[in-house]
């Protein structure tokens, strides 16, 4: 996703000639198209509909999209005054807090959207440079992400040996975030700076196919020899010896260490506990949620059942028939191996370690 806007000093400049853009992912692999999002229900929608997703580029593309909603007090050259400023923004973040419930990236960029703006009105700055200043936090938003998914990448690589075979479940790669992405970028690192051979196994990632749609076309992309299985097949490959460890992402990891990610991430723990194979998830400190003090707390988004009975317009289960569809599900601490942040690798994973790697300010070098 993207900020579009003309090269310009003045950072209002660009907030009010830039526009929000994504590419819509739902089209993907078929068809590679960007869209604009200029208005906050468009993105909205774009975060619902899984246009944008995974919990980086959900918090990335709301922080966008708060910019988006300040646009229209500005529009045909109108000047809002301060206090109709500050409430668009409040309405802007809790508005955009409704689109998706588990990835807690996204309530943290929201927050830190808010805080800044907090801060400029009690700073007491106009609202051209209050709306410049939270355009630039949108983009720090985004220019950080990009830059810790490399230093994930690097951290993960360490596991990743030549001749290897890796298994992933969903997509966390740079379609889910920034760039790059997280449990992706340990292959991209250990692909491109290391020069590792080594195959990935995706997971197809029922019912939505994130695996099939969007990590296999980025793998391919970046020139990783991958292979798509059905989710089901992962066990097998496991039993079969043919996945050395297992790495991905997260949309909100608790306290105690448990982690909710793509439904599904759960099975794959259990495999790779009952099969002897390393388990890593690969996560920013925006992903962890300390005030939870277990997974139990973290809540879970249930979807259409249409999802499962006519994906991608095909029907596929008879009519009237019960759906049970969470889109996300709980994998406890201690079936994970590993946790790699930005900020070194959480191992063993204990409410002790994540405390200390978590909550250290300072990226560790
Ligand atoms: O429903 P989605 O596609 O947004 O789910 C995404 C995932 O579960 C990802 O694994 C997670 O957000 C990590 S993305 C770096």
């Amino acid at each position: 996703m993207r900020w579009n806007a003309p090269e310009t000093t003045n950072a209002y400049e660009a907030f009010i000639a830039g526009r929000f853009e994504a590419l819509d992912q739902t089209l993907l692999p078929t068809r590679v198209e960007w869209r604009q999002w200029r208005t906050i229900e468009s993105v909205w929608e774009g975060i619902k509909a899984l246009r944008v997703r995974g919990a980086p580029a959900i918090g990335i593309s709301a922080s966008y999209g708060v910019c988006v909603g300040l646009q229209t007090l500005f529009e045909e050259g109108a000047h809002p005054s301060a206090e109709s400023f500050y409430a668009r923004l409040e309405e802007c973040a809790q508005y955009l807090a409704t689109s998706r419930p588990t990835a807690v990236n996204l309530f943290w960029a929201l927050d830190r959207m808010t805080a800044k703006g907090r801060e400029l009105r009690a700073n007491g700055a106009s609202v051209e440079d209050a709306a410049g200043a939270l355009l630039t936090e949108a983009r720090a938003i985004h220019d950080e992400d990009v830059a810790l998914c490399r230093r994930m990448g690097r951290y993960g690589a360490q596991f990743v040996k030549d001749g290897g075979g890796y298994l992933t479940h969903c997509n966390a790669g740079g379609l889910a975030t920034g760039e790059y992405g997280t449990a992706l970028a340990v292959f991209y690192w250990a692909h491109e700076e290391e020069g590792k051979k080594f195959r990935v196994f995706a997971d197809e990632t029922r019912p939505l196919l994130q695996g099939a749609r969007l990590t296999a076309w980025e793998l391919l992309q970046n020139g990783v020899p991958t292979t798509l299985a059905c989710d089901s097949v992962a066990a097998t490959l496991m039993r079969q010896g043919k996945i050395d460890a297992v790495f991905v992402g997260a949309d909100r990891i608790a306290a105690n260490g448990d982690v909710a990610n793509k439904i599904g991430t759960y099975s794959v723990a259990l495999a790779a506990r009952a099969n002897g194979v390393p388990f890593y998830v690969v996560a920013p400190r925006s992903t962890f949620d300390l005030a939870l003090d277990s997974g139990d707390q973290i809540p879970i988004e249930e979807r259409a059942p249409e999802e499962v009975t006519s994906p991608y317009g095909r029907v596929v289960a008879p009519d009237g028939v019960d759906v049970y569809n969470p889109a996300f599900d709980v994998t406890p601490a201690e079936l994970v191996s590993g946790i790699v942040t930005e900020n070194g690798v959480v191992s063993p994973v204990t409410r002790e370690t994540i405390a200390r790697i978590v909550g250290e300010n300072q990226m560790a070098e």
